[in-house]
């Protein structure tokens, strides 16, 4: 059993501000690239022995000798990212090496402090059969559907809603497939394969697994890593 992870790491992060991709921020002294890789290093029942990065186009090798000391014996491959998200997780997809692999993560570098058992949760569940899987945690605030005008819709029963996570795991040629079929509009990879018919199966998330994007979710990365170095 093998599995293999995509890390779209190419984004600009404009909602983080300042000069540096939101990847390579630091936090705690490493980039968040770094965490996201050594929190998947650290779920070894996900037996992960493939990383594929995509970066901004140009820092390729300066990413790869960056975190080759990370992944130990695992393969790491690094490649320029895209335009947008999918467009990354394309590129990186076309270089896995899919043999004898049984899972596929696709795992956002922004979500660089997901618990080592989100992660195994995510990858038992597609060896157990799952096509696709998505970590999940439940929604606090009142989500409210607007219109165009800014006026609200309506208001959806709030106990049938969760926010969805990375990483997200699938069964290799499902998400092969998925992205083949180039569907537009995808704000992840498993409403790719939800339009494909295909049942996406979820796990239990973790707050932990927040997304670094406004300036004060690097307060919260940088209390969040004090106290699990206590
Ligand atoms: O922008 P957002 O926070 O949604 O990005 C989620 C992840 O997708 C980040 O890790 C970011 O680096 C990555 N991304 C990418 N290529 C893009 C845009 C975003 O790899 N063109």
């Amino acid at each position: 059993m093998s599995s293999a992870v995509v890390i779209p790491a190419a984004g600009l992060g404009l909602r983080l501000g300042g000069e540096t991709p939101k990847a390579f921020r630091e936090v705690g002294g490493d980039s968040l690239l770094v965490h996201a890789v050594r929190g998947l290093k650290a779920a070894t029942a996900a037996d992960l022995d493939c990383f594929v990065v995509a970066v901004p186009p140009g820092a390729e090798e300066a990413v790869g000798k960056e975190l080759e000391p990370y992944v130990g014996d695992a393969r790491l491959l690094v490649v320029a990212g895209g335009a947008e998200r999918p467009d990354s997780v394309r590129a990186a997809l076309d270089v896995v090496p899919f043999d004898g692999i049984d899972c596929i993560l696709v795992h956002d570098a922004a979500r660089a402090f997901v618990p080592a058992a989100v992660i195994e949760r995510v990858v038992e569940a597609v060896r157990s059969g799952a096509q696709a899987v998505v970590p999940v945690v439940p929604v606090t605030d009142t989500i409210k559907r607007v219109g165009p005008t800014g006026d609200v819709i309506d208001t959806p029963d709030r106990s049938t809603l969760v926010a969805v996570q990375t990483p997200q795991g699938f069964a290799p040629d499902v998400l092969r497939r998925a992205h083949a079929a180039g569907l537009v509009g995808a704000t992840d990879d498993a409403m790719m394969c939800e339009r494909l018919g295909v049942t996406v199966t979820t796990v239990e998330g973790s707050p932990d697994a927040f997304k670094v994007t406004r300036p004060q979710d690097l307060l919260l990365a940088e209390a969040l890593l004090a106290e699990r170095r206590l």
